[in-house]
């Protein structure tokens, strides 16, 4: 499908790479913009041929947070109503592995893996940051400028920003970055953990976020939702309530044949074959 303001390509016929294209608003997202990001990655997690997503933006902004003029003259109740943002939540419902390169600007509510949460992490502001914290696996590139500016506007983050960033880097941390609006550069991300790693080598944090998404396309696809769905759940449920469930999640890929697969293989001393059944 055509979109205008994101970019939908296959580097690898195993992964798909949605790239942020609204470069005159530094990938702001509009609701135009955001509709076309979730369509993108609902229709790459529903190809069967891609086992892994990456998403970026460009290199001065992965995504500069929610579009600040689209927003201004929004009522309480029009926001209430419709209950603006409640969409947003589409990328951390996807079922296959997410990773945002983030260049440039991130503000945190980005997460989709390269974009405003700023993922392929050249940089993510606000919503950018907050897209960006849904994806599953963060790289960012040493330009990365992540923060929740959202205070500076009169309001707070909303898509995620105060719960995830709480969960990631600890209280204090997401204190000081909602309640100053501070942006912290990409060695500061990395210390405290809001990102896996910042990518140094001269190919670039898109290169090495591709590179990922391919190592992991080329697991089982069964095995690798269930490990994708498990990590989740730590987030939601209670320790003892987590282990039962991925105890069980494991018990049942004993049904599968990619297990049958892998574990054959290891004793034929050969590489697996997988069917992704
Ligand atoms: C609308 C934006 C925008 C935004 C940038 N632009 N960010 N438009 N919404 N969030 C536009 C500018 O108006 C300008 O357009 C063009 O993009 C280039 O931006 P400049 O400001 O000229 O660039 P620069 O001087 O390099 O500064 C970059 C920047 C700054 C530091 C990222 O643009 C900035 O502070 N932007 C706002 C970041 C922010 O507060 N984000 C949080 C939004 S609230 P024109 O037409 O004037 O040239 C939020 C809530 C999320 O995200 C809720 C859940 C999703």
């Amino acid at each position: 499908a055509y979109y205008e303001n994101v970019i939908v390509s296959k580097p690898d016929p195993a992964v798909a790479l949605i790239t942020l294209n609204r470069p005159n608003a530094l990938n702001a997202l509009n609701a135009a913009h955001f509709n076309d990001i979730s369509s993108a990655l609902r229709e790459a997690d529903q190809d069967p041929a891609t086992g892994a997503m990456v998403i970026t933006g460009s290199d001065k902004a992965f995504a500069a947070g929610a579009d600040i003029k689209e927003m201004k003259d929004k009522t309480f109740a029009e926001a209430y109503t419709s209950n603006y943002l409640a969409n947003w939540e589409v990328i951390a419902k996807l079922r296959k592995p997410v990773i945002a390169a983030v260049s440039g600007y991130a503000h945190c509510h980005t997460s989709l893996g390269n974009v405003a949460i700023y993922v392929t992490l050249v940089g993510k502001l606000g919503g950018g940051l907050e897209l960006a914290l849904q994806a599953d696996i963060l790289l960012a590139a040493p330009s990365a400028k992540l923060g929740q500016p959202e205070i500076n506007l009169g309001v707070i983050p909303g898509g995620g920003g105060t719960q995830r960033l709480a969960r990631l880097i600890g209280k204090s941390r997401t204190m000081e970055m909602v309640l100053t609006g501070r942006i912290i550069d990409a060695e500061e991300a990395e210390r405290w953990g809001l990102v896996n790693r910042v990518v140094r080598e001269d190919s670039g944090v898109v290169d090495a976020a591709i590179k990922l998404a391919k190592e992991v396309a080329s697991k089982g696809r069964v095995a690798v939702t269930a490990g994708k769905e498990a990590v989740n759940a730590a987030f939601e449920l209670s320790l003892s309530e987590g282990l039962r469930f991925e105890r069980r999640l494991f018990h049942s890929l004993f049904a599968t044949k990619d297990q049958k697969e892998g574990m054959t293989a290891f004793a034929e001393k050969r590489k697996p074959e997988w069917t992704h059944s």
